[in-house]
């Protein structure tokens, strides 16, 4: 290979490097705002979970005592905790020096001697140390891979009081270690299923891939592991709609990176030109940019000026058509492309328009083809938790691409087909693009305070988070 083949590679591999790397449509990032938030939650969830720890009964004998403890409850737990981001890939759950209290059953024989009746215990110096791995499933949805967690017990404590003071001594020491021994035990095996089947229950009801509309779905699965600094956690979603009819059939990606710098809100989520643009292929790719009007539909003074402009026209084909219903097509000839600014996100639509007759039981026939550009503008906004888009109309023309006599022709039709366009067509988009889109946030979390911003080449919005219930009724209405 000469010099100048050389070159050439070294000159390309690194747009091939960029050409192959695929960079996120959407991103999500939860501040250490957003993890506070998480943390009062995580607590009263591990609060109910480990609140719900159900202990054995103990029996037995020693020498001349015969004992029965029954009806073990936890009756209160003080945790201190804290929720920490604990790089690369998880969330730390401390618990530090905290108390939990029980209350039991007692039926103790000694010799002739019978003594029964409630009791209270409590454990001190409890410590906790849980970390949940975060990651992506093979369908690319986020969850809990793994948890690690590791508890201890300094001491337990039951006051037995009563007649007993000194048989309970030697007694009481028994019990208590053999019940410390218990609570430990089952404290991790709780947290676990907490994580690993609780927590990921209400994360199945992220939607990974999921149907938008009766033309496009959402591709929201995972690019790669989330990942975790000190400061946050960060997550790369596809960010992409496809075409129901064909799902195969996907727009290239190659829009910038978005960037995520802000610490603020609770919650930041980026949108790049390509996730819009993604939407409108798809749209494109569906048909719904087709757009025929004709008779009922066709506005009354729109119809009386196209028969105007094109009176001599008819005249010279054929004057018996002067009577048959006129129809404007509109085409939308290539996916429209969406372009974002630090002024604002606005889409252009390229359309041939033709003007026809549609002669009752003849083949329609065409008076005029012409092409049209038009611009407009989009502003996205959250509703609840989903994210809608109001377009209007800024900037429209018609020429023709066939003669300069025939645009010129078509002057007057430019402010009526405008009007047509934004009084029409433009609501019928919104009426499809309102409705808005969910993001990719578990049932039962939503959205308040957002704020949106315009960058070149991506939207953020930030937000912060609201729980409309504790973690735990949200987990059990997923059930
Ligand atoms: C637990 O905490 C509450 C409030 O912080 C306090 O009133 C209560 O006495 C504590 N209980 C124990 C057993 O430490
Ligand atoms: C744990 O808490 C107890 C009572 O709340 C306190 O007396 C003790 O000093 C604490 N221990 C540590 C290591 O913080
Ligand atoms: C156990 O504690 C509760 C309150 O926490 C108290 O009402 C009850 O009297 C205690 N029982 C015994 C046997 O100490
Ligand atoms: C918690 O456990 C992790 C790993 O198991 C360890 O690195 C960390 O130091 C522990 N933290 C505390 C506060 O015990
Ligand atoms: C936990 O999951 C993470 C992420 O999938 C993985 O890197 C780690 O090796 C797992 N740890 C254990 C103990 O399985
Ligand atoms: C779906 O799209 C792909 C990619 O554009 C194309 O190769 C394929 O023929 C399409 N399939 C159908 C059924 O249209
Ligand atoms: C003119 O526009 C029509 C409709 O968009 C298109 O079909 C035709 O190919 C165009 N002709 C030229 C010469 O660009
Ligand atoms: C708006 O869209 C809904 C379905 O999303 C449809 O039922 C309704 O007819 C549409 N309204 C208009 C004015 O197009």
């Amino acid at each position: 290979m000469g010099l100048w083949g050389l070159a050439i590679i070294i000159f390309l591999l690194p747009h091939m490097a960029q050409m192959t790397e695929n960079f996120p449509g959407f991103k999500i990032r939860i501040t250490s705002k957003g993890l506070e938030l998480l943390k009062l939650e995580t607590q009263k969830f591990v609060e109910e979970e480990l609140g719900g720890i159900t202990m054995p009964e103990m029996h037995g004998m020693n020498g001349n005592l015969q004992y029965s403890i029954t009806d073990i409850k936890i009756k209160e737990l003080n945790l201190t905790a804290d929720l920490s981001f604990q790089p690369v890939d998880g969330l730390l759950f401390d618990v530090q020096n905290s108390s939990i209290t029980l209350n039991f059953q007692r039926r103790v024989i000694y010799w002739l001697f019978q003594d029964q009746g409630a009791i209270n215990a409590s454990a001190e110096g409890v410590y906790i140390n849980t970390t949940l791995h975060l990651a992506k499933d093979d369908e690319g949805r986020l969850k809990i891979a793994n948890v690690s967690c590791d508890a201890s017990i300094a001491k337990m404590k039951a006051k037995f009081g009563g007649t007993f003071g000194r048989v309970y001594d030697f007694v009481a020491t028994f019990l208590t270690t053999g019940m410390r021994f218990i609570l430990n035990r089952k404290i991790c095996p709780a947290l676990n299923h907490a994580g690993l089947v609780l927590v990921n229950q209400l994360l199945e009801t992220i939607p990974v891939r999921a149907e938008v509309d009766s033309y496009i779905g959402i591709d929201y699965s995972l690019l790669s592991d989330p990942v975790v600094t000190g400061t946050s956690l960060d997550m790369d979603f596809r960010g992409m709609f496809y075409d129901l009819q064909n799902e195969s059939d996907i727009l290239e990606n190659y829009s910038p990176n978005p960037v995520l710098n802000e610490y603020n809100h609770m919650i930041y989520m980026a949108l790049s030109e390509y996730f819009f643009d993604s939407g409108l292929y798809s749209y494109f790719k569906g048909g719904v940019f087709r757009m025929h009007i004709a008779n009922e539909r066709m506005p009354k003074d729109l119809e009386m000026l196209l028969r105007t402009t094109y009176f001599g026209a008819i005249m010279l084909l054929n004057p018996a058509l002067l009577d048959a219903p006129i129809s404007l097509e509109i085409d939308v000839t290539a996916a429209p492309k969406s372009s974002i600014k630090t002024s604002g996100a606005t889409v252009a639509v390229h359309a041939g328009v033709r003007v026809l007759l549609l002669p009752a039981g003849k083949s329609p026939v065409q008076l005029s083809s012409m092409t049209m550009e038009s611009k407009l503008n989009a502003k996205v906004y959250m509703k609840d938790k989903r994210l809608a888009i109001q377009l209007d109309l800024r900037r429209f023309k018609i020429f023709s691409n066939q003669s300069a006599l025939e645009s010129l022709a078509l002057i007057p039709l430019q402010a009526p087909l405008k009007a047509l366009l934004q009084m029409t067509i433009v609501p019928l988009l919104n009426n499809y693009t309102k409705k808005g889109v969910q993001i990719p946030l578990p049932d039962g979390i939503n959205l308040v305070e957002d704020v949106v911003k315009y960058h070149e080449g991506y939207i953020t919005i930030g937000a912060n988070l609201h729980f409309r219930s504790g973690l735990k009724e949200l987990i059990e209405k997923t059930s």
